[in-house]
């Protein structure tokens, strides 16, 4: 389907890939994007168990998405029946709860008689983005949460080509261990950074991860381990968070730069959970390179990303797919490129 351009959609986007039932409404009008929803449900049942139980997510998503989408069309001050299409998470996530979500939004599509996008996670992630500026190839998308640290160039409109990654955690979940070995809580990203505001960054030395590699790759073990090292060596929460943070923002932008100017790419997409932090957007505000990140709310899980991932898919012409998608737990978004 393509968009005509004075013509006005409003797209509900679904995203059960984890923990977090999100619903989201975006409207596409004349080829410009506008969120008018995003109401988030966070599990909390997994908090006992330190860490996602899949089984209990899948049934809280079930037991929550109608509420969620209700709150969600309230939001928007929209009913089900003006949606003009549905897009929601297929994959990469847990697969029984990403099912829900994508059953869910089958089910309305086809009840409605509109196009179904089965829709990447990170492809939500990257044009969650599309919230705070027009989002037009070629760029860099550097995607940092809980379970993903990867960057990817962006030649062309639906093609992502994986220039790195991390070699072992993701950026978020390096954030919650050293929290938690820190005894500043869950999750560990916001209460680093709100640690890291009384503490001295200088204080504990963070060796730079893969120093002088030729790729784009990342590694946060070592961080992790120094963390430990520190922590029992007397360090305080705050003075290793502060540090922490600096050494996971040092990389992370450091990284991203030098492959803005190996690809000559000059506009990069910063997004997910950690695209959140304070520091992070302040360092890679003093590159020079036009760095978009997120609206308010959209960095973490949320439906609000996937609709506008479906929106860019629309206004791009592709296809809609078919009521037959299947939920899938591993699908990466794009092949490694090859290495120089
Ligand atoms: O995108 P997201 O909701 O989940 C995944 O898809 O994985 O990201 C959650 C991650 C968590 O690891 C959390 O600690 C981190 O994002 N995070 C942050 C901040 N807010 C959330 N990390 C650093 N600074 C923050 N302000
Ligand atoms: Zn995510």
């Amino acid at each position: 389907m393509n968009a005509a351009p004075h013509s006005r959609t409003l797209i509900l986007g679904i995203d059960t890939s984890c923990d977090d039932t999100g619903v989201g409404v975006v409207e596409l009008a004349g080829g410009r994007v506008r969120v008018l929803a995003n109401r988030v449900w966070s599990q909390t049942v997994h908090a006992q168990y330190g860490g996602v139980m899949p089984e209990l997510a899948s049934r809280e998503h079930v037991e929550r998405i109608d509420a969620v989408m209700a709150d969600a069309l309230a939001e928007a001050g929209v009913t089900v029946d003006e949606l003009g299409a549905v897009a929601a998470t297929s994959g990469p996530g847990l697969v029984g709860a990403l099912l829900v979500g994508l059953m869910y939004g089958k089910g309305v599509a086809q009840a409605l008689g509109v196009p179904f996008h089965a829709t990447h996670h990170l492809e939500g992630h990257i044009f969650a983005a599309a919230s705070e500026a027009e989002l037009a190839p070629p760029f860099l998308a550097l995607v940092v949460s809980g379970g993903h640290t990867h960057l990817f160039d962006v030649p062309h409109e639906g093609e992502y080509v994986l220039v790195g990654a991390t070699k072992d955690d993701a950026a978020g979940e390096a954030f919650d261990k050293i929290a938690r070995l820190s005894g500043l809580g869950y999750p560990g990203g916001p209460a680093i950074a709100e640690a890291a505001l009384t503490g001295n960054a200088d204080a504990v030395p963070f060796k730079e991860p893969l120093q002088g590699q030729k790729g784009f790759d990342f590694s946060f073990s070592g961080l992790k381990t120094a963390a430990l090292l520190a922590h029992r060596a007397g360090a305080s929460a705050p003075d290793l968070a502060a540090s922490f943070q600096k050494a996971a923002v040092h990389t992370l932008v450091k990284t991203t730069r030098r492959a803005a100017e190996a690809t000559g790419r000059d506009t990069v997409v910063v997004s997910g959970g950690v695209a959140a932090n304070r520091a992070l957007r302040e360092a890679f505000a003093g590159t020079g390179l036009r760095v978009v990140f997120p609206g308010r709310g959209l960095n973490t899980d949320n439906g609000a990303m996937i609709a506008l991932a479906g929106a860019a898919a629309i206004t791009a012409g592709r296809a809609p797919g078919t009521l037959a998608e299947g939920a899938e737990a591993y699908a990466p978004l794009a092949a490694l490129a090859p290495q120089a």
